[in-house]
């Protein structure tokens, strides 16, 4: 089966948006566009993966510089497989066009933080090679 990644652009809003309702991260499709402009101009990566055609993934990868270092780190924010593609590579290919990405703008670090409930992505970190290397505390924030 071959995956093919490319930039997300604003004809996949759609698919985008139904990928985000999986990642439990409900979005209306309106709202997609702006969100993809607010990422590009920041010089994010939003990147989709396509099988015969059709979106079945989607990953964003945000480059930042940071004080500890004198190379930007990489944080892969989203990450999802449409169901009905999954156990088929494409997260794995995926991964591997984001770290291309981070290694090609100089990047020191790939990194993600992942929810303690999401069983299945723990073990295919792991199985794709990546290390548990840390913990996340956070909070959501009022207005
Ligand atoms: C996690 C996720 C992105 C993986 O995508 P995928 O396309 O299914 O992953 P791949 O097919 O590339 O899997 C690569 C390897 O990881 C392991 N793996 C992946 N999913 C697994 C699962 N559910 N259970 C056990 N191992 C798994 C396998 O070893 C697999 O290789 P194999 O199929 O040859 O055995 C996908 O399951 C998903 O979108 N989950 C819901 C959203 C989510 O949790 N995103 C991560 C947020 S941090």
């Amino acid at each position: 089966m071959a995956v093919s990644i490319r930039a997300a652009e604003p004809r996949d809003a759609e698919a985008i948006a139904g990928l985000l309702v999986q990642l439990g991260y409900p979005a209306d499709t309106a709202a997609i566009v702006p969100r993809l402009e607010r990422l590009g101009i920041v010089g994010d990566t939003v990147s989709v993966a396509e099988v015969g055609g059709k979106v079945v993934g989607l990953a964003h990868l945000q480059v930042s510089p940071t004080i500890e270092s004198d190379r930007p780190v990489a944080k892969l924010g989203a990450l999802v497989v449409d169901e009905a593609s999954r156990r088929q590579g494409v997260g794995r290919a995926l991964i591997a066009a984001m770290k291309e990405e981070a290694r090609s703008r100089g990047c020191g670090v790939f990194f993600l933080t992942t929810s303690e409930l999401r069983d299945d992505a723990h073990v295919f970190y792991g199985q794709i090679g990546l290390q548990r290397t840390g913990r996340r505390y956070g909070t959501t924030l009022s207005q």
